[in-house]
């Protein structure tokens, strides 16, 4: 099913991003302004997360990345990020389910070593059906323990045991070779970049692959971000002129 939704008429089918990254941002301030805790405010983005991977999977998008819980969210308080983790546990248990009927292929990009070992099971299980998937199927990829400097030195440290081993020699290292080092290894760089909760910073996200992106922001605050919303940002982006550090033809 490609194309089908598209609400406000807005999208220009033919000129899709490949690939949309977000950060799903102000989920604490929905709580707050409720009067609700925050962990409610996590609740409720997982579900807009769970309407907006399948309205992209829909629209034809090939991938979809979210920032879920950053290698400086372990900052926050026990609840909390129990409460996070415990909402990716269930997201994941409904992924073994239902991803081979709907074709849709899970993938996680950060450091997966702290994470309790259940939901690591999990992650390893969703993998093992990613695996079985065709390569073509959309494709959402999570960023949990996630930092953009960790994944930058995840891979620099790798290439270097390597060399040190024999394997590579340094003067092979190009953009390319690296970003085969990265946890986004074989996906293209993200089209367009979305922050909402009106927070005008990157915080850590795909530093690497940033280079190029086209980013927008908007005060819409994640739980309340919804498919008019993602029309509104793929318009944007389609009416930016993209050079690449070139010129204009
Ligand atoms: C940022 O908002 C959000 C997070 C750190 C957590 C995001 C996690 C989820 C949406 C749930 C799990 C995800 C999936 C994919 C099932 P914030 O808490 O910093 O908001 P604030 O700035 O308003 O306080």
């Amino acid at each position: 099913m490609r194309g089908d939704q598209n609400k406000g008429g807005q999208v220009e089918q033919s000129r899709l991003p490949r690939h949309i990254a977000i950060i799903m941002d102000g989920n604490g301030r929905w709580a707050k302004q409720r009067g609700l805790p925050r962990t409610a405010g996590h609740k409720a983005g997982a579900e807009t997360f769970r309407r907006i991977a399948t309205y992209c999977k829909n629209l034809g998008l090939d991938y979809l990345t979210v920032y879920a819980f950053s290698t400086e969210n372990w900052k926050r308080s026990t609840e909390e990020v129990g409460a996070i983790m415990g909402l990716l546990k269930r997201y994941l248990l409904e992924a073994i389910d239902s991803m081979e009927r709907d074709n849709i292929r899970l993938r996680f990009f950060g450091d997966m070593t702290p994470i309790a070992p259940e939901l690591r099971a999990l992650a390893h299980t969703t993998d093992e059906i990613t695996d079985r998937l065709d390569p073509a199927d959309f494709q959402a990829n999570i960023c949990l323990n996630y930092g953009g400097r960790d994944e930058i030195l995840r891979a620099v440290r790798r290439f270097a045991a390597q060399c040190a081993a024999g394997e590579r020699k340094p003067e092979e290292l190009d953009e390319k070779l690296f970003s085969s080092y990265l946890d986004s290894a074989g996906i293209p760089d993200p089209d367009l970049i979305i922050r909402p909760s009106g927070e005008l910073r990157l915080s850590n996200f795909l530093l690497w692959q940033c280079a190029y992106s086209e980013f927008y922001y908007t005060d819409t605050l994640w739980p309340d971000f919804d498919e008019a919303e993602l029309d509104k940002a793929i318009a944007a982006y389609q009416h930016r002129d993209r050079r690449f550090g070139g010129v204009k033809k």
